[in-house]
């Protein structure tokens, strides 16, 4: 899809009120000039969640959400931009631009992506209809029962079967008008030479939808085991993009949101096993790894997510990768193992539902255990050199994720399994804690000070400074010179740092753009949430003179600290009777005054030093 035009996306922000869209998913009540609420986004007692109708933005003052109405939109429904602005403009009759659609003059619901959607819609309920109905539908019919997939659940999924015949698809969408060239980008179809046929054929055929519940491309599964490929998807097109799309999330938003927990599955077979089985939480990629944009998503809804991969080696792999994905986004990992290198699939069949269910929800392993397991699966533990190597290295996990408690616990079991005194491994431990600090593993969804205060120890009004200079840049468009020309690249903290290089390549492409607008544009959630907090309070006065008082106060603080260390260095040199006294006398003299006229310039400023 074309970018969605900025104008057109600052119009659709100023014709939607965000507090008539929060309503129908929080009830707010008033409180001064914002509206309050329990926050949609983390579990509270207490409201903490306000909506501002003067600034048209959201804010959690417990977990940190916010941002724009469109940003609202995304988070609570888990769409991508361009689904939530499509959403938003439905509900203010606001046309949707040209991009949205190849011709702009065709109405949206003739556009060429339209067409492809209700193409894709009617091919499910073609699919389906062949393999309820026709003799052409009988193998695939056997398969699925074969597989113990109930009528039921092959309605819930509208699951279908794909003829073995050339071109039954395309002849059957050709007849309802759809163009061969719409037939063929829509991925339904292939060119072959000057005719069309069909993309599918003799499989069983799955509908992928997207999170609103649209089919916007299908799976296919042979239905022999020679039969090759095993499975055969739809290509990427306008409609399918396979690194963003979980299977069936549409259908497991609701009870994910309620649980907090999402499954997530290598396989949609997988996950129709377990929808059959009573597990209606639980998702699966499309053939690809976990990417980033899947785990954002499920963020939006889970604070855990059971990875529930195949009990293979290459599961494994894949399961240690999808782990620190969705770590990084702050979701709290369990992995579901299963025995005898069994699949999901395999053991609902063999184990029944209730020893399936138990396997995904109390057998679960965390993190840690999983990563210790897999540890000793690679270990060569039958010889003392293999055995030594496998202590490090589990001590080196234990001391960059696991909590002091999980650590005791570890502790013990390790000493008893490798007779080795508790003492000893603590001891190693602690000298491997210091070789390794302790990996913050929640760094993206972290408060911006936690991170920063791992490293040099932060004036707390270099960071108010800091934020009066953000805030500056983020509703005065002019405040972008007076900063380039100053030369001003680094604030107080990372986040705030990182927030300004974010700024300044807004500012220069969008000169005038509106602090909505930016928000809109940033993607890391540790800086939406500082910045939304920030476009929260009241808009700050600012000047270039507010400015420099702000760049003052970094400057004073940096010169007494050098003041402090000269000071140290001279009380060291008077005592060691070094000859460098003068020198650093000097020295001291001269910061104790740049600080005295420092401080002399913001007395009479409104920020204080
Ligand atoms: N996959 C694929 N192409 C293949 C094999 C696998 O796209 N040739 C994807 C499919 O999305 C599939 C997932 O990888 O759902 C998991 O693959 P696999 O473990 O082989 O599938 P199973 O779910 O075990 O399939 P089945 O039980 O039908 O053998
Ligand atoms: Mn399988």
């Amino acid at each position: 899809m074309t970018k969605v035009p900025d104008e057109w996306v600052e119009e659709l922000r100023q014709r939607v009120d965000i507090v008539d869209v929060v309503s129908e998913y929080v009830p707010l009540r008033r409180a001064g000039r914002s509206f309050v609420g329990l926050c949609p986004f983390h579990n509270e007692k207490s409201p903490s969640f306000s909506v501002s109708p003067d600034r048209q933005l959201f804010h959690c003052f417990g977990c940190g959400a916010g941002g724009t109405v469109i940003r609202f939109v995304m988070d609570i429904e888990g769409l991508t931009f361009p689904e939530a602005v499509e959403k938003l403009a439905h509900r203010v009759d606001l046309q949707l631009p040209a991009g949205f659609h190849r011709q702009g003059e065709t109405p949206p619901q003739d556009s060429r992506r339209q067409q492809m959607l209700d193409a894709h819609q009617l091919a499910a309920k073609y699919y389906n209809y062949i393999l309820m109905n026709t003799a052409a539908g009988v193998q695939a019919l056997t398969y699925l029962e074969g597989r113990g997939i109930s009528r039921q659940t092959i309605m819930d999924f509208e699951l279908g079967a794909a003829p073995d015949a050339p071109d039954a698809l395309v002849r059957f969408l050709r007849k309802r008008g759809y163009s061969p060239s719409l037939i063929v980008e829509s991925g339904l179809g292939v060119a072959m030479g000057a005719k069309v046929v069909d993309r599918f054929r003799n499989r069983v055929m799955v509908p992928i939808r997207d999170a609103e519940g649209r089919v916007i491309s299908f799976g296919g599964r042979a239905l022999t085991a020679d039969a090759k490929p095993k499975y055969l998807n739809s290509p990427e097109t306008e409609l399918f993009h396979k690194s963003e799309v979980l299977f069936h999330f549409h259908a497991a938003r609701k009870n994910v949101r309620k649980s907090r927990t999402a499954v997530l599955f290598e396989g949609y077979m997988d996950v129709i096993s377990a929808w059959q089985a009573g597990v209606r939480h639980a998702v699966a990629t499309m053939g690809t790894a976990l990417t980033e944009e899947h785990a954002r998503r499920l963020k939006r809804y889970a604070d855990v997510l059971v990875i529930a991969y195949d009990g293979d080696a290459a599961g494994r792999k894949a399961t240690k990768r999808a782990l620190e994905i969705a770590a990084n986004y702050g979701l709290t990992v369990r992995v579901a193992l299963f025995p005898d290198e069994m699949d999901p699939d395999e053991f609902v069949r063999e184990r029944g539902a209730a020893a399936f269910q138990r396997q995904v929800h109390n057998l679960a392993v965390t993190e840690l255990e999983f990563l210790l397991e897999d540890l000793r699966s690679e270990a060569a533990l039958d010889s003392m050199a293999g055995r030594t190597d496998f202590l490090r290295r589990a001590l080196a996990l234990l001391a960059e994720r696991a909590s002091p408690i999980e650590q005791d616990a570890e502790l013990r079991r390790l000493s008893s399994e490798f007779q080795v005194s508790p003492e000893a491994l603590r001891q190693e431990l602690a000298m491997v804690a210091k070789r390794r600090p302790k990996r913050n593993r929640q760094s993206r969804m972290a408060a911006p000070e936690e991170v920063h205060r791992a490293s040099v120890p932060v004036q707390e009004k270099d960071v108010s400074a800091s934020q009066r200079i953000l805030q500056a840049l983020l509703v005065e468009p002019r405040a972008y010179e007076w900063l380039l020309s100053r030369g001003v690249d680094e604030l107080a903290t990372v986040e705030q740092t990182a927030l300004l290089a974010r700024l300044y390549h807004f500012r220069s492409v969008h000169q005038d753009g509106s602090p909505s607008a930016f928000l809109d544009s940033l993607e890391d959630p540790l800086l939406i949430r500082l910045a939304s907090s920030l476009l929260m309070e009241d808009p700050p006065e600012c000047s270039e003179a507010v400015i420099d008082d702000c760049l003052r106060i970094f400057k004073l603080h940096r010169a007494e600290r050098k003041l402090r260390e000269a000071m140290k260095e001279l009380v060291q040199a008077q005592v060691d009777g070094c000859d460098n006294v003068t020198a650093l006398k000097h020295t001291v003299e001269e910061l104790q005054e740049t600080c005295a006229a420092l401080r002399q310039q913001l007395a009479g400023s409104m920020v204080t030093g």
